[in-house]
C-alpha cells in the first residue's frame, strides 16, 4: 500500500544510520519509538561538531567559547520555532522532561497554599502526574481527571468535574503514550482558565507525530524531550514569559537571574544542544526548508502524519483480525485524526512480555508494562497481566515493517 510519504520514505530512511542495523543476519525493525527515537545523522554530526569546533563553558571572551554561546542562542530560536512560542526567552532547557518539571512543580509550590488544589489525568505519563503528588505534602489537594472507556479519551465531563475555584494548575498530556489519544487542549485551556488555573502540557509523547502550538492550545506551560523526536536527550520547557518572570527558581547566587537561564540550573549539556539544533534541521528539510522556520515544520509533520495515519490504520486493522487481541484506544477509522500512531494491546492469557520476546526474537522491538503511566494501567486493571505491548510507529517506519510484525503475532503460539 503506498503512502504518503513513501515517494522518498527511503531517502528519509538513508538519513538514520542505526535504521541500517542487522543482528544476527536480521534487520532491525524499531516499533519501540515511544520510548526513544532514532537520529539522523545531522543530529551526528551537528553534536560532533560542537565537540571539534566550540567545546567550552558559557559567557567567556574567546571564540570558542563566544562560538558555543551563539549556538545555544541559535537552538533557542529554533525550540521556540518548533514550539510557536512568541519568543525564545520562552524557552527553558534542562535534562528531561521530568527533572524540569519536578524543578517547576518545587518552585510553582512556593506559590501554593494548603487547600490549593491541583488537576491531573488518569491518561498522563507518571511524569505528569508524581511532580504534582509531591506538593501534596505542603497540604496541596490533588484530584483526578478520567478517561472514557474502551475509546481511552479524556472525560471532558470530568474535567469540569474536577475544577473548582481553589484549582491552581492543571497538568495534561498532549497524546497518551500507551493508547495514542489527543486530548483538546484548546478545551482543556480554556476550561482551565475559566477556573483560573494555569495549564502544564506534556508533550513528549506528540512531539514525534504533530506540530506543536503554544499560543494555539493557549498553554502556559509546555514540556518535551527531543530524544523522542529524532533528537538527542535533551528536555525543553516552554513557560509565559511573565510566569518565568514570576515564579522564583531554586538556583545558585551567582548564575544568572535573567529570564530564561535563571531556570537553567548548572552547566546545560552544550553538545545535546547542538544536537536539537540538528534535529530541527531534520524536520525543516522534511518541510522542505534549509532553515527552521514555522510554515517548514508544519509541512513536514502535515506529511509525517498522513504517512504515519495510513500505517496505523493497516496496524489497527491487522491486529483486529487476530481473534484474542484486544486493542486499547481509538480503533474507528473516522477517529484515527484523534490518536497519534501508539498501539496498545492486549492477547491473554499471554504476558505483553512473552509477546515482546518473540518480536525481539526476531529483532522486531517493541515494549512492554506499564510505560510509567500508571494510573492509566490501573484505571485498565492491567496491572497483574504486565500492562500492555505497545507498538508505536514513527515515520521511517515501512508498510513491510507493519506486516512483518502482524505475521509475527498471528504465529505467536505462546
Ligand atoms: C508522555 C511522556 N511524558 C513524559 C515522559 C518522561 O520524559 P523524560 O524521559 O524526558 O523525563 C515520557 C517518557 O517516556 C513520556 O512518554
Amino acid at each position: 500500500m503506498a503512502t504518503a510519504i513513501d515517494v522518498d520514505l527511503q531517502s528519509v530512511r538513508r538519513q538514520f544510520p542505526s535504521l541500517a542495523l542487522t543482528i544476527d543476519g536480521e534487520p532491525v525493525v524499531y516499533l519501540d519509538n515511544p520510548a526513544g527515537t532514532q537520529v539522523p545523522q545531522r543530529v551526528i554530526d551537528r553534536t560532533a561538531d560542537y565537540w571539534r569546533t566550540m567545546n567550552a563553558n558559557q559567557g567567556s571572551v574567546f571564540p570558542t567559547s563566544r562560538r558555543s554561546d551563539a549556538l545555544i542562542a541559535q537552538v533557542r530560536e529554533a525550540a521556540a520555532t518548533f514550539l510557536n512560542a512568541a519568543s525564545a526567552d520562552e524557552i527553558v532547557f534542562g535534562p528531561n522532561m521530568t527533572t524540569l518539571t519536578f524543578a517547576f512543580s518545587r518552585a510553582i509550590g512556593r506559590e501554593l497554599r494548603p487547600g490549593d488544589e491541583i488537576v491531573v489525568t488518569r491518561l498522563d505519563h507518571d511524569g505528569n502526574v508524581s511532580p504534582w503528588l509531591a506538593l501534596q505534602e505542603l497540604g496541596v489537594s490533588v484530584r483526578f481527571v478520567d478517561i472514557k472507556v474502551p475509546e481511552c479519551t479524556l472525560d471532558m465531563s470530568d474535567l469540569h468535574r474536577q475544577l473548582t475555584p481553589r484549582t491552581r494548575l492543571v497538568a495534561v498530556t498532549h497524546a497518551s503514550n500507551v493508547v495514542g489519544s489527543i486530548p483538546d487542549l484548546a478545551a482543556v485551556a480554556r476550561a482551565a482558565h475559566a477556573a483560573g488555573a494555569w495549564v502544564w502540557v506534556d508533550a513528549v509523547h506528540y512531539g514525534p507525530h504533530g506540530p506543536i502550538d503554544v499560543r494555539a492550545i493557549d498553554c502556559d506551560f509546555l514540556v518535551c524531550s527531543s530524544y523522542k523526536f529524532f533528537g538527542p536527550h535533551q528536555g525543553i520547557l516552554y513557560g509565559r514569559r511573565e510566569l518565568l518572570q514570576r515564579l522564583r527558581p531554586y538556583k545558585v547566587r551567582p548564575a544568572s537571574d535573567e529570564v530564561p537561564t535563571r531556570w537553567e540550573t548548572g552547566t546545560q549539556n552544550h553538545e545535546c544542544l547542538a544536537g536539537l539544533l540538528g534535529a530541527f534541521e531534520y524536520l525543516a528539510a522534511i518541510g522542505g526548508d534549509d532553515r527552521v522556520r514555522r510554515p517548514a515544520l508544519e509541512a513536514a509533520m502535515d506529511r509525517i502524519r498522513r504517512h504515519e495515519r495510513a500505517l496505523v490504520a493497516r496496524l489497527i486493522d491487522g491486529l483486529q483480525q487476530i481473534p484474542g487481541i484486544a486493542i486499547y484506544g481509538i480503533t474507528a477509522p473516522a477517529e484515527l485524526d484523534h490518536r497519534v500512531p501508539t498501539v496498545s494491546l492486549t492477547w491473554l492469557p499471554h504476558r505483553p512480555e512473552a509477546l515482546a520476546g518473540w518480536l525481539a526474537s526476531h529483532q522486531v522491538f517493541a515494549t512492554h508494562g506499564d510505560h510509567y503511566a500508571t494510573e492509566l494501567i490501573t484505571r485498565l486493571k492491567l496491572v497483574d497481566d504486565g500492562g500492555t505491548l505497545r507498538i508505536g510507529i514513527a515515520h521511517y517506519n515501512t508498510a513491510s515493517e507493519i506486516d512483518l510484525v502482524l505475521e509475527l503475532l498471528a504465529g505467536f503460539r505462546g
